[in-house]
């Protein structure tokens, strides 16, 4: 018998879910299965076949968390592609862990395409106010156009932003409302025609004013903020002119350049300017500003800067110390030995990667050359605290409600004491202006251990701690 399943164009993710369920726990195979969605023509399938009962099944959080995503891309044959998966994956679990499986690496492009596709959600839906507010609670609407079906899963965050107004987000997919606690999803709409607002002027004026023309590097830009969605930013209508402008207002710039500082004065205001600013552009430009830095030399040597990952709203970061030979290639943090390491105890005290923010102490590679190979040093304490402005960016960003640092240097970076942490692994640390702060052994650690023995103390630490992370955040469910 073939089932046909329509997936609704609202609570597509619940929906996929019970049905996903209901018919893995029934053994019924990909083949048998149509997958259509709302807007399918309705003669094609013939309308949803009724799906027997479910029957109580174990998936792998990881894989639920994958699906939750991968459910709001705009791919047609995503429904398919996750129930096909998902029936290899009864078979074998650790399908979930195997990185050249096709099918899987497929539905994570799809799922970090609907995580960008949120990112920029987050960063170019501009609100405009409408006259009929009342002084108590006011009135703000906005259009957007996304790629991927990413209102739904998105509405949460515009909803702890902006819970003190009333907001609606229309698109042409679908509509989001908040008004009086509560969020409303309706079928979307055309373009309505939103009133010019005040403090768009102003939001024009601070982004002609923050554009820097001697750092103009056009490709990075329209990486980071595509064209299409330039007609529905107020900002945007300026950037033509003043990318026109650009090499002129550089050379101005550079002419009217104050006199340098003394040498001696540069290290005391470098020190003063780390402690008294924090970085503050908008979210999407964070990575882009990231490759630009030069507050300590380490990027010199270093191929790029390595940025954390993970969920924006994850509940829990990970800092590491900084990026090793492999991550500086990829550009992503813990994909070498240690963070394969990390990744095994991770899996076995049941977190999942997927949900944590992973990211360093210090963004950028620092060794020595010998032969071929390029040798971990230890970043010093001036560096970690040139540093410390990005990580303060992450954590404004991210707001997690625990923070783990792993090893001496993450540690030193997030309480300011550099003291070992021998005797301060598991305790969790409190200090002003940063979440709660978890302290464990580094993974490498394990990796460097003189023998077995102390390879696996210090296995049992890093076990134990993770182990507690897990449980903190069962208990916060
Ligand atoms: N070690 C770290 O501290 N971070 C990484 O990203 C990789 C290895």
């Amino acid at each position: 018998m073939t089932y046909t399943v329509e997936m609704p164009r609202i609570g597509t993710a619940d929906a996929w879910r019970d049905a996903a369920r209901s018919l893995v726990s029934n053994d019924v195979p990909p083949e048998q299965v149509q997958w259509t969605t709302h807007d399918a023509p309705p003669s094609l399938f013939g309308g949803s076949t009724a799906l027997p009962a479910p029957r109580p099944i174990s998936v792998p959080r990881s894989f639920l968390s994958m699906a939750n995503s991968v459910v709001w891309h705009s791919d047609p044959t995503r429904f398919a592609q996750l129930y096909a998966f998902l029936w290899r994956l009864r078979q074998n679990p650790q399908r979930m862990q195997d990185r050249a499986d096709v099918a899987l690496a497929s539905l994570r492009r799809m799922e970090k395409a609907v995580h960008r596709c949120q990112h920029k959600m987050k960063a170019f839906v501009r609100f405009r106010e409408l006259p009929n507010g009342s002084a108590q609670r006011r009135n703000f609407a906005a259009w957007f156009e996304p790629t991927h079906h990413t209102v739904e899963p998105t509405a949460e965050f515009f909803r702890r932003r902006f819970a003190d107004m009333n907001w609606l987000i229309a698109t042409p997919d679908v509509t989001v409302q908040y008004a009086d606690g509560q969020l409303d999803f309706t079928t979307g709409q055309p373009r309505p025609d939103l009133p010019p607002d005040a403090s768009e002027e102003l939001w024009i004026t601070y982004y002609q004013n923050i554009f820097n023309p001697a750092r103009l590097k056009i490709s990075a830009m329209t990486s980071e903020m595509p064209k299409k969605y330039w007609r529905n930013l107020p900002e945007a209508a300026s950037i033509p002119a003043l990318i026109a402008g650009a090499e002129r207002r550089a050379t101005e710039m550079a002419l009217a350049a104050p006199t340098l500082p003394r040498a001696h004065a540069a290290p005391a205001k470098a020190q003063v300017d780390s402690f008294a600013s924090r970085w503050s552009g908008p979210v999407d430009q964070f990575e882009a500003d990231l490759q630009n830095c030069t507050r300590c030399p380490l990027h010199c040597h270093a191929t790029q800067a390595v940025p954390g990952e993970g969920p924006e709203d994850a509940s829990v970061m990970l800092v590491g110390e900084q990026p090793g030979d492999h991550e500086d290639i990829a550009g992503r943090p813990f994909v070498g030995p240690a963070g394969q390491m990390l990744d095994r105890v991770m899996h076995d005290v049941g977190l999942d990667r997927e949900e944590m923010y992973l990211t360093n102490a210090v963004k950028h590679f620092k060794y020595k050359p010998k032969g071929k190979r390029r040798v971990h040093q230890r970043p010093n304490s001036g560096e970690v605290t040139q540093c410390r402005w990005w990580l303060n960016a992450e954590i404004a960003r991210v707001q997690p409600k625990l923070i783990v640092a792993l090893g001496a240097t993450a540690a030193e970076a997030l309480t300011g004491n550099g003291k070992a942490i021998t005797n301060r692994s598991g305790r969790v640390e409190r200090h002003d202006g940063v979440p709660p702060v978890l302290i464990t052994v580094h993974p490498s650690f394990l990796l460097r251990a003189p023998s077995p023995a102390a390879r696996s103390e210090a296995e049992d630490v890093l076990r134990r701690d993770l182990g507690a992370v897990r449980s903190m955040i069962e208990a916060h469910k």
